[in-house]
Order: C-alpha cells, then sequence, then structure tokens
C-alpha cells in the first residue's frame, strides 16, 4: 500500500519555519541538495524544475498534501499550482477559491485514508506543523533533513498536537558535510 511520507526541512530543536513562517535559516547549498534535487526531485516545486531544466521523476511521490499556510506563500507569490506535477491536495476548514488543479479537503485524515487505499506512489505529506499534527496517526515514514541550526521558537513539526508519545523505527541515517542530516523513520505500525 502506498504510505504518508511526512518530508519536511527542520531545525535542530524541531521548527520546520521561523516564527513568521520564512525558511532562510535553512541550507539549500551543500552535498546533501544532491538528494533533495535526485532522490526527492517529484517534491521539488515546478517554477523549480522549469529553472532547473529538469524534468520531474515521477518516480517517488505522486501526491502532495499541504495545509491552507503552506500553500499562501506561493499564493501570495503569484503561484497557484506550486506543484503542477503531482496530485495537489490542500487542506482548509474554509471554502476557497484555488486553482483548479488543487482538490481542496476538510477533513484530510479520511482523505489520506482513501488515498491509501489507491494504487500510486507514495504520497508527500509537504505540511505545515498544524497539518502534521492532525495527520501524525497516518504517517508511514519521516524523512526529516535537519540542519545544523538552533531556532529557539517557530513552528513545530508537528504544529501544537497533544502529549501522545508514538513509537517510530529509525531505518537510516545520512550525514553530509553541509552539516545536514537525512534521519528516516518508519511508523512502528509499518516498519
Ligand atoms: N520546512 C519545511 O520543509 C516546510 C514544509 C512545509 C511548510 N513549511 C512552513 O510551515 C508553515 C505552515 O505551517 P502551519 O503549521 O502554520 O500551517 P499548515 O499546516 O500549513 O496550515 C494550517 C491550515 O491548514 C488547514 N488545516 C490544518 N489542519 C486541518 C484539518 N485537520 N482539517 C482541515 N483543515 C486543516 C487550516 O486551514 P484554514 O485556516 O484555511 O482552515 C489550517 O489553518 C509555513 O511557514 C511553511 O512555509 C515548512
Amino acid at each position: 500500500m502506498r504510505k504518508l511520507v511526512y518530508y519536511v526541512a527542520v531545525s535542530i530543536d524541531g521548527y520546520i519555519a521561523d516564527p513568521s513562517g520564512g525558511f532562510d535559516a535553512f541550507l539549500v547549498d551543500g552535498d546533501h541538495a544532491q538528494v533533495v534535487f535526485g532522490e526527492y526531485a517529484d517534491a521539488l516545486p515546478t517554477h523549480a524544475h522549469r529553472a532547473l531544466g529538469i524534468a520531474p521523476p515521477g518516480t517517488r511521490f505522486d501526491t502532495v498534501l499541504m495545509g491552507w499556510n503552506t500553500l499562501t506563500p506561493a499564493l501570495n507569490a503569484g503561484i497557484s499550482s506550486p506543484y503542477a506535477h503531482l496530485r495537489q491536495v490542500v487542506a482548509s476548514r474554509s471554502p476557497r477559491d484555488v486553482d483548479s488543479n488543487i482538490t481542496l479537503t476538510d477533513n484530510p485524515v479520511a482523505m489520506v485514508r482513501s488515498l491509501k487505499r489507491e494504487d500510486g506512489l507514495d504520497i508527500w505529506l509537504c505540511g505545515g506543523g498544524s497539518l502534521a499534527g492532525t495527520l501524525l496517526p497516518e504517517i508511514d515514514h519521516l524523512v526529516l533533513k535537519r540542519n545544523p541550526v538552533v531556532f529557539g521558537s517557530g513552528i513545530p513539526l508537528f504544529g501544537r498536537a497533544p502529549y501522545e508519545p508514538r513509537s517510530f523505527t529509525a531505518t537510516r541515517t545520512r550525514s553530509f558535510e553541509s552539516g545536514v542530516v537525512i534521519e528516516e523513520y518508519a511508523s512502528r505500525g509499518t516498519a
């Protein structure tokens, strides 16, 4: 069955963005980029594929799930369909006017369960923290691009999810000269 994979950049202290939603402190350049631009190129935005002159490989993900606050920066930049090469699903509790390539859902848990029953590649949970907190019981795999920086404050990896410990098995760790460590974990239920 296809898996829900939360693939995300995170600080040492577990933040995915600074308090105002920015992530300039994360490293773009460095030897970890070979993974970002290679193995995970499906998770690059469409405009990045164009800028790099590469085609999305279509081997890792075919669907992306985002919370409304994660789509908003793209909309503010005039990009209405940031991952046009993927099936895009956006969670919101409000009616929203979105690009015809985006599916809105007010029930992301039911949506994920339905997507998992379909055939296809894995489903990328892009973020943000609030949506990831809601979907935590559905996450099969975590891929954390741990950057060598402490934020002190910001948007937590799982938002304000309640204290409910869930066990994961560490399945792979890759350390890079850049200082980025890519950590992978499988949910115990699917390990
Ligand atoms: N480091 C990274 O790799 C990475 C990746 C992705 C995002 N980010 C950053 O994370 C930040 C956004 O994170 P966030 O936690 O503030 O917000 P978010 O999870 O992206 O979006 C929150 C919004 O999503 C909707 N939502 C969430 N849970 C829902 C549910 N159970 N049912 C229906 N709708 C639901 C709601 O939208 P409505 O308010 O419309 O109802 C909610 O206000 C941004 O700054 C983004 O840049 C970082």
